[in-house]
């Protein structure tokens, strides 16, 4: 069988999330009629401690969704190097908002410092800023976590400074579990946020955006616009209504597992990896070779993702357990 560390997004829906799914009660959703839709939004818009959220069908929507919202065209963005929504989206923040985004920093993280040195100022030439945006955990980054003091350090500079704050958190619950904190203290320093139910929380779809009510209103009529308001869509909400009862709590095996796997490569030696930098459920590691050992791995049955010049991410999820860990750790070390 394979040992499929791809992505945590490879998580299939289990018997009884699909129950929940087939039992929900539904409505139709672009009336605000699905009371299950309704119930998720509630539910997250609580745990986030925001006044409102929006079910939407992907994390690149919500964050879409978050620009459109949030950003005039013509104005730019500023967020941490490697951010989801300025690498992998297909372009959208630029083809669809019309923003620029403007990399900060080489880690993915960013300080107040570096964010008031790249604020342009009042003058044609330069684009205007009206949004900063974090990442966390911060997928390029390999699953690290926007350390939350520091985080809440650069919301309020940019607040003092009038700009809003987003925070794309399609693994925040990763994040919260692994510092052992309540989802809101990570959520409180943005102005809105996303969360995705289909990564390691293992629905098959849908994410959320939160934020004020004025927000979240305006938000609705940009998804309407994206085609991404659905009918009785309270079947895909049950599966994460289900996530979020019965799979957050268990994220921290996921972490565990992604650990063992760093420390067992780093005894093997034989690829690059620092095991202090796995913080949540992505392990990434560099070898010379990433596109043949990728390969040879897969022969092996064990799945990676390539993530640039060298380097390769391994993602832990409840589709893998702790054997299949140390077994994927064996056959890495020895193709590499
Ligand atoms: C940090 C981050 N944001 C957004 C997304 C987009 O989510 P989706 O694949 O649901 O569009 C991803 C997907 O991996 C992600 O890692």
């Amino acid at each position: 069988m394979q040992i499929d560390l791809r992505s945590d997004t490879f998580t299939v829906a289990t018997s009884a999330m699909r129950k929940a799914m087939a039992e929900a009660d539904v409505g139709d959703d672009v009336w605000g009629e699905d009371p299950t839709v309704e119930r998720l939004q509630q539910v997250v818009a609580q745990q986030l401690d925001k006044e409102a959220a929006l079910f939407l069908p992907s994390g690149t929507m919500a964050n879409q969704v978050a620009l459109l919202t949030h950003c005039q065209r013509g104005e730019q963005v500023l967020g941490g190097w490697g951010s989801h929504v300025n690498r992998y989206e297909g372009g959208a923040a630029a083809a669809l908002a019309g923003v620029q985004f403007c990399e900060l920093g080489q880690s993915g993280f960013f300080s107040a410092q570096q964010l008031a040195s790249a604020l342009p100022i009042d003058d044609i030439h330069f684009a205007p800023c009206s949004l900063v945006w974090f990442e966390s955990t911060h997928n390029k980054g390999g699953g690290r976590i926007f350390e939350p003091a520091a985080m809440s350090e650069v919301a309020a500079f940019a607040h003092q400074a009038g700009l809003r704050c987003h925070l794309d958190g399609a693994r925040l619950y990763n994040a919260a579990v692994a510092l052992n904190c309540p989802i809101k203290a990570l959520a409180s320093p943005a102005d809105s946020l996303s969360i995705c139910l289909s990564k390691g929380l293992g629905a098959p779809a849908g994410s959320l955006l939160a934020g004020s009510s004025d927000f979240i209103v305006r938000a609705r009529r940009w998804r309407k616009r994206l085609g991404g308001a659905m009918r009785q869509v309270g079947h895909l909400a049950a599966a994460g209504l289900y996530a979020l009862e019965h799979h957050v709590k268990r994220l921290a095996e996921d972490h565990e597992n992604a650990r063992l796997l760093a420390e067992r490569l780093a005894e093997g030696a034989r690829v690059e990896i620092q095991v202090s930098n796995v913080e949540t459920n992505m392990v990434l590691f560099e070898h010379d070779r990433p596109t043949q050992l990728i390969e040879r791995c897969a022969a092996e049955g064990v799945r990676l993702t390539p993530f640039g010049a060298r380097a390769i991410r391994a993602t832990t999820h409840f589709g893998v357990d702790r054997e299949q860990c140390k077994r994927a750790a064996r056959i890495i070390n020895k193709v590499a």
